[in-house]
């Protein structure tokens, strides 16, 4: 079986349901279940055998040896981390503690594990860790797209906790000799996203009547990526990714937020049309987020050069059907606003 970390989170959970649609390998899932964890995502795994859910904190090195030994995986997937940059600057705390610590930790029960294993397994164990194009810092306009070799710059407490934890697979896999391969990926959208990123956030103000909050002159860019299209790159390093190595993962969709949010507008106006007028009318600027980064934009062709992946979707083809899932699943919406998630929202948007 593969052990993946986080996958009651949005894309570990994504990653869970592609992988068990298309293969009969089972997943242990290792999620300690923080507010962006939701077992209902998983709903539809329910009596699945292949499925196997476990609570644990990835700080906690005795459950995960446990782990290790019971169910003996023979690839490490790791997702699990804290993933919001505006939480991270309220907060870092819970980001050093899980992206360093718990990688660290995780890295530790694995290196254990891994050494025990006989000789053709050990060839064949990989620790695939998940990380972000963040981890590069900001881009001008006219800068480059990211690369592998781009300089580490990370800007937000998020980004730097990340880069941390890419630092740590990058050195066990150089001192220990450990199978690592890490993906450092642009920003996904898709199914079962949480709703306090930028696309959820925006479908799911514009539904209940509410204002669309655009930081600053909304002009920042992003590399906007499916998270389908994520998962199956994350499936082709791990079978054929070379260990030691990174891969960038990108959609070649740079946007503004501002083109983001009224193309999803657009959407909505088609698909689930207010009473009266657009819902791009709801658009509001709002203070900017300390230290926010201008531009980030993947060069995604090493993947594609040696392992042949690129996007299946285009953002229009992505968006729509993104869309389309929030209208078509309002119910999970509603069992993810938490009075937690409430609480979070007062705190951010008050202003
Ligand atoms: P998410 O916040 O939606 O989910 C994170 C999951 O990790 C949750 O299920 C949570 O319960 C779990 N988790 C948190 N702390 C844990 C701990 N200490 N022990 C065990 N489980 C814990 O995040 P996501 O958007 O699915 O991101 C997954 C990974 O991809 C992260 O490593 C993130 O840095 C990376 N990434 C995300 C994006 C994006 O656009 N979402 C972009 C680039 C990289
Ligand atoms: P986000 O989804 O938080 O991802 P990240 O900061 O990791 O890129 O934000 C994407 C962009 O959208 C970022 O430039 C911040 C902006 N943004 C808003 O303008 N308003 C919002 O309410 C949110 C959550 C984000």
């Amino acid at each position: 079986m593969i052990l993946v970390t986080g996958g009651a989170g949005f894309i570990g959970a994504n990653f869970v349901l592609d992988w068990l649609g298309q293969s009969d390998e089972a997943v242990l899932n290792v999620d300690k279940l923080t507010y962006a964890g939701n077992l209902g995502t998983l709903q539809s795994l329910q009596g699945n055998s292949k499925h196997v859910f476990a609570r644990v904190d990835i700080c906690d090195r005795a459950a995960l040896d446990a782990l290790f030994a019971e169910h003996k995986p023979r690839a490490v997937l790791h997702f699990a981390a804290e993933s919001h940059v505006d939480r991270s600057i309220h907060g870092p705390a819970d980001f050093v503690q899980t992206n360093v610590v718990g990688t660290f930790t995780l890295l530790e029960a694995a290196r254990q594990y891994w050494n025990g294993l006989p000789e053709t397994e050990k060839a064949a164990f990989r620790f695939l860790h998940v990380s972000t194009d963040e981890v590069f810092g900001s881009l001008s306009a006219t800068d480059p797209q990211f690369s592998e070799t781009t300089p580490y710059a990370p800007n937000s407490p998020y980004s730097a906790t990340k880069a941390g934890s890419d630092h740590l697979v990058r050195a066990y896999h150089h001192t220990y000799g450990l199978p690592t391969l890490t993906t450092n990926c642009s920003n996904n959208y898709g199914p079962y996203h949480f709703p306090e990123k930028l696309i959820p956030m925006m479908i799911t103000c514009a539904l209940a009547g509410k204002p669309l909050p655009v930081y600053g002159d909304g002009l920042n860019v992003r590399d906007w990526l499916y998270v389908g299209d994520h998962c199956a790159a994350i499936r082709e390093v791990l079978a054929r990714g070379k260990p030691g190595e990174t891969y960038n993962v990108g959609g070649w969709n740079e946007k503004t937020n501002l083109d983001v949010v009224h193309t999803l507008c657009d959407l909505l106006d088609e698909l689930s049309p207010r009473q009266s007028g657009s819902y791009s009318e709801q658009i509001t600027f709002v203070k900017d987020r300390p230290g926010h980064d201008r531009r980030y934009a993947i060069d995604a062709r090493k993947l594609e050069r040696e392992l042949g992946w690129k996007p299946a979707e285009t953002f229009e083809t992505g968006l729509r059907k993104t869309v389309q899932w929030y209208l078509d699943n309002q119910d999970w919406v509603q069992n993810v606003m938490t009075g937690e998630y409430r609480n979070w929202l007062v705190k951010q948007y008050a202003a």
